[in-house]
Formats: C-alpha cells, sequence, structure tokens
C-alpha cells in the first residue's frame, strides 16, 4: 500500500475519527496535521488564530504538511479543513497517490459543529450559512485533488473507515 493517507474534507465531516480509526486498522500511524501545529506551536488552533491571524496559521499549515509528506512511515494525514486551499498544498495533493475526501452535506457539517468553540472560522453570526458558503468554494477543489471521493452523510465511522479499506485492496 502507499507510504500516505491524506484524508481532506469540510470541519465535521469525520476525517480525524475516521484518520484514527483506518490507522489502528491498516497499522498505519495516525498524524493529524492540526494537532502537530499545536504541539510545535505549544498553543491551540483558536490561540493562533487570534493572537497570529489565519495567514500565519496557513503558513504553519502548508509548512507543517510538507514535514508531514517528507516521513518515510506509513501514515494516514487527517488535514485540517482549509489546507487543500493553498496552492502549494494543492499541488503537493494532486501529484499525491493517495488522497480521500470525506465529503458530508451542509446540514451534516452543521449539526456535528454547531456547538463547537474550537473553530475560528465557525464563530460567527450565521454558521451555517458560513459552512455554505466556504463549501461552495472548498468542494470543486476538494473534489478535484481526490483519487477517492466517500460519502459520509448518515454512515458511521466504522462504516466509512471500512469502505476506504475496501477501496484501497
Ligand atoms: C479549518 C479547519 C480546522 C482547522 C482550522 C481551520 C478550516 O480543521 O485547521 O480551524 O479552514 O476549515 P478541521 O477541519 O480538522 O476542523
Amino acid at each position: 500500500m502507499k507510504k500516505q493517507i491524506i484524508l481532506v474534507g469540510f470541519m465535521g465531516c469525520g476525517k480525524s475519527s475516521v484518520g484514527r480509526s483506518l490507522a489502528g486498522q491498516i497499522r498505519y500511524e495516525y498524524c493529524d496535521v492540526d494537532a502537530v501545529i499545536e504541539q510545535q506551536e505549544k498553543c491551540t488552533i483558536a490561540d493562533i488564530f487570534k493572537a497570529k491571524g489565519e495567514a500565519y496559521f496557513r503558513s504553519l499549515e502548508v509548512a507543517c504538511f510538507q514535514q508531514l509528506l517528507e516521513q518515510e512511515e506509513r501514515t494516514v494525514i487527517a488535514t485540517g479543513g482549509g489546507l487543500p486551499m493553498a496552492e502549494e498544498n494543492q499541488k503537493q495533493l494532486e501529484q499525491h497517490p493517495m488522497v480521500i475526501y470525506l465529503k458530508a452535506s451542509s446540514q451534516t457539517i452543521y449539526e456535528r459543529v454547531k456547538r463547537d468553540r474550537t473553530r475560528p472560522l465557525l464563530q460567527t453570526e450565521d454558521p451555517k450559512g458560513t459552512i455554505d458558503s466556504l463549501l461552495e468554494l472548498r468542494t470543486p477543489v476538494y473534489e478535484s485533488v481526490a483519487n477517492l471521493i466517500v460519502e459520509t452523510d448518515g454512515k458511521s465511522v466504522e462504516r466509512v473507515w471500512r469502505e476506504i479499506q475496501e477501496a484501497l485492496r
């Protein structure tokens, strides 16, 4: 199997929970780009956005993703929802043989994230509207970099990783 399996998709689509379970099943390492950034910066994503702004976070995201791609271990990498939007990351993803887009509808996403206070981009007056407009912008990019698209609406984490495992065979 491939060296890395990269999960992309919007906030709340299940990249972390599916990624962790999938990695356990196929005996890969698991790595979450946001978690690595938080460890390296010793600061939460929300605090990085607050103290240094989104552009700074995006530059960390590019650097961190690059570092992870250079590692040799077999790893499932869960990316942040905005990571594929940076040109450098998009190029890397387009060249990568195993990018999986976990697709979820705006309603599913909203239900999953509506009580979440850790995602700075969704702390708006109208989170559902924010999700809709970001999704519109991002969906074509997620779809264009993916080698595999898995619909996640109404599916358990286990069902999603089983579908991925099946497709990897
Ligand atoms: C973001 C998604 C978050 C995190 C940051 C920005 C985005 O990751 O990287 O809050 O732009 O969609 P998750 O997709 O893991 O929530």
